[in-house]
C-alpha cells in the first residue's frame, strides 16, 4: 500500500546490539518523525511479568496480564501501564530475560496493533521483525548489523557509561546467547528488500548519514 509523500516508514531489523535504537532514534530525529523501540514494549512486559512472578512457560497467567497492559512513548520516556520504567527496562536483569518473554507467540501477537498504530503518520521503527512481520510493507528496510565482538563493546561502553562498571566477557557473552535464542524466534536474516549495512568498522555518524541518504531518494 503506499503511504503519504513526507511520512516513510523506516524501518531497522538486526540482532540485539547493532545499533538500531540509536542510529534509529538519530534518524527518527533529524528526519522529524516520531521513533519506535519495540524492544523496549519486550522489555517493558519482561519487566512486568517478572514483577508479577509470570514466568515466560505460563501462557495462561501471561495472556490475562496482557490484556491490561499499555504501553506509550514521550520525550525520550517508556511509559508502561502509566509508569515511567526507562531505566528500570535497562538493567542486566531484563538483558537476561527478555528473550525468554519475546519468544512466546501470545506476548507477540498482543503488541502488533500497539506497534502499528502510528504507521499513517510515518516513523522510524526498530525491532528484529519489523520488515518481516510488522511492516512488510515499509518505504526503506535496513538491517542493521556487527559483528559479535563490536555489538558487546558497544554495550560494554553505554553500560560504562551509565552504571560506572561494567564487565565486557561478560556482556560479549550474554551477546552470543541471545543471538541464539533470538534466532530461534527470528532468524537473523535481512527480510527480502532490505539494505544490509555491516556497521563493524563504521562510526556511528556513517551509518546515519548513509540511512539518510537512501531516505533522501524516497520523496
Ligand atoms: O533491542 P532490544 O535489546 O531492546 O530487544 C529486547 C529483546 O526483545 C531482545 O531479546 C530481542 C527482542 N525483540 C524482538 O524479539 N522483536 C522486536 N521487534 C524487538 C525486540
Amino acid at each position: 500500500m503506499p503511504l503519504q509523500a513526507g511520512k516513510p516508514v523506516i524501518v531497522l531489523d538486526g540482532p540485539a546490539g547493532a545499533g538500531k535504537s540509536s542510529v534509529g532514534k538519530e534518524v527518527a530525529r533529524r528526519l522529524e518523525l516520531p521513533f519506535l523501540d519495540t524492544g523496549a514494549i519486550y522489555r517493558a512486559i519482561a519487566l512486568f511479568m517478572l514483577r508479577d512472578n509470570i514466568t515466560p512457560s505460563d501462557t495462561s497467567k501471561l495472556t490475562e496480564r496482557l490484556r491490561s497492559f499499555s504501553i506509550s512513548f514521550a520525550d525520550g520516556r517508556v511509559l508502561a501501564c502509566g509508569e515511567d520504567v526507562t531505566s528500570a527496562i535497562r538493567t542486566p536483569k531484563i538483558d537476561r530475560e527478555v528473550s525468554a518473554y519475546s519468544a512466546v507467540p501470545e506476548v507477540r501477537g498482543s503488541i502488533i496493533d500497539i506497534q502499528r498504530q502510528g504507521k499513517s503518520e510515518g516513523l522510524v521503527a526498530e525491532g528484529r521483525d519489523m520488515a518481516s512481520v510488522i511492516f512488510p510493507d515499509a518505504d526503506l528496510k535496513i538491517f542493521l548489523t556487527a559483528s559479535p565482538e563490536a555489538r558487546a563493546r558497544r554495550r560494554y561502553n553505554e553500560r560504562l557509561e551509565r552504571e560506572g562498571m561494567a564487565d565486557y566477557d561478560e556482556i560479549l557473552n550474554l551477546v552470543n546467547r541471545r543471538d541464539a535464542r533470538d534466532s530461534k524466534v527470528t532468524p537473523l536474516e535481512p527480510a527480502h528488500g532490505a539494505i544490509y549495512f555491516d556497521t563493524t568498522g563504521m562510526r556511528f555518524e556513517e551509518v546515519v548519514e548513509s540511512i539518510l541518504e537512501h531516505a533522501a531518494k524516497l520523496k
